[in-house]
């Protein structure tokens, strides 16, 4: 079996890593072209895939290394317009991988349909009318279930939730629970939530207003664990148990203070939107359901745990609701997306959550390692100055001494980088 753990990935040229990647999962001379971006979605493509397209906008398509997720080796494909994100998930990937790698687990699909239901003379007996009679209500929904009943999914529970006094008056909600196996289901759940709509207000002589998915997707979650001995940790000044140590200070942080808990939690997104939009999927679900799990006590708070356990080492969990698909959508029509799910083997969607939320774990711990050490600023300002010496028309191993140079002497500007970009250019030639 191949092995993620590929050190010096990012040294590699952008054509070997291509390569390397297209070896690792059997890409087909086209597919290999799609990842390079050689092909990919074309503007026709795009044009059936929403409104008044008048073409494409493209974003790097990268791959974090090291990971190990129930003793399988993944590479995983991250859109990201941001630095720094993937050389730190990939370096936090390995840190866990030293400690066994992680252990993942998901909910059954199921997604949540609301239907919105006023002007109940009673909303106790209404509440009686639909739960007598959920098995009816069950299959009603099921005769549009169509591809998903016929995988195996379908409507599966009904619960009614009632808000008795608010400013539009009493309010009964019914919540239509459907199994939607492999898709991400949004489509399913609203055509069975209006479909299913006449039927509660002849069983609730109220009337229905809104019907439509929820995307606190609290019954679709997944889960992501792993440890990271301390001796891991240690840099040049601190032991691993004081860094240890600083890593579960700063996750408290995010518990107790909203204020730092939605920074931390942007920083795991940093993570999970990268897949999420690599395979298609809508990120904008993802980051909806996110948030409004971390509020769900009352209070925003941190998507992710940390402790030090009894030998000293790290361990992070981390629970959120994924509700993404692998069928149906951008996801079948996107040819990257395609590729994208090829790279990462999936099988099913829970599959794909799993994997999303371990990268959400890593890329928080990369993000609070750096934070509780060095500071992030010193990787950021590395990076920074690539891009300055690039764009001052290095090539070659003239970037890293351009950019060691520059960091040394604390002074990254373009105008220091053109300066060395001539001066060794001359010197070498
Ligand atoms: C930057 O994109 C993300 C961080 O701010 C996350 C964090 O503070 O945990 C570094």
């Amino acid at each position: 079996m191949n092995s993620s753990r590929i050190s010096g990935f990012y040294k590699k040229s952008l054509a070997e890593r291509a390569a390397l990647v297209a070896e690792w999962a059997n890409l087909t001379p086209d597919e290999q072209a799609v990842l390079e971006g050689r092909a990919g979605l074309s503007a026709a493509q795009a044009d059936h895939m929403i409104e008044n397209v008048v073409g494409t906008f493209s974003l790097p398509l990268s791959i974090a290394t090291n990971f190990q997720i129930n003793g399988r080796d993944y590479l995983i494909p991250m859109v990201i317009e941001e630095p720094s994100v993937l050389a730190a998930v990939s370096n936090a990937a390995r840190l866990f991988r030293a400690g066994g790698g992680f252990t993942t687990s998901s909910d059954d699909p199921i997604m949540i349909g609301q239907i919105q239901v006023l002007d109940v003379a009673d909303l106790e007996a209404a509440t009686s009318a639909i739960l007598n009679d959920k098995m009816r209500l069950l299959k009603i929904a099921d005769e549009v279930g169509g591809s998903i009943v016929r995988h195996g999914g379908g409507a599966s529970d009904i619960e009614v939730r009632l808000f008795p006094d608010t400013p539009a008056g009493p309010m009964l909600v019914v919540h239509l629970l459907i199994d939607c196996r492999d898709a991400m289901g949004a489509n399913a759940i609203n055509t069975a939530a209006e479909h299913l709509a006449p039927h509660i207000e002849a069983l609730t002589g109220g009337r229905v207003n809104l019907r439509i998915l929820s995307n606190l997707t609290d019954r679709r979650k997944a889960r992501a664990e792993g440890i990271i001995p301390a001796s891991e940790l240690a840099t040049d000044t601190l032991s691993g148990k004081a860094v240890v140590r600083a890593i579960f200070e700063a996750g408290v942080f995010a518990e107790v203070d909203p204020y730092r808990a939605a920074t931390h939690n942007k920083g795991i997104m940093n993570g999970i939107d990268p897949v999420v939009i690599a395979t298609g999927n809508d990120w904008r679900a993802i980051e909806a359901g996110a948030h409004a799990y971390a509020a769900r006590n009352g209070t925003y708070t941190s998507l992710t745990h940390w402790t030090q356990d009894a030998d000293g080492n790290l361990r992070g969990s981390i629970e959120l609701p994924l509700s993404v698909g692998i069928v149906g959508g951008a996801t079948r029509v996107h040819p990257t997306a395609q590729v994208a799910l090829k790279i990462l083997g999936i099988e099913s969607a829970q599959q794909l959550a799993e994997i999303i939320a371990a990268v959400g774990l890593a890329q928080n711990l990369a993000a609070m390692r750096a934070l509780a050490t060095e500071g992030i600023q010193r990787g950021h300002m590395s990076l920074h100055a690539k891009q300055l010496a690039v764009a001052a028309g290095a090539e070659g191993d003239l970037i890293p001494r351009i950019v060691q140079t520059m960091i040394e002497e604390g002074n990254i500007r373009l105008e220091r980088a053109k300066e060395l970009a001539s001066e060794l250019k001359d010197k070498s030639g």
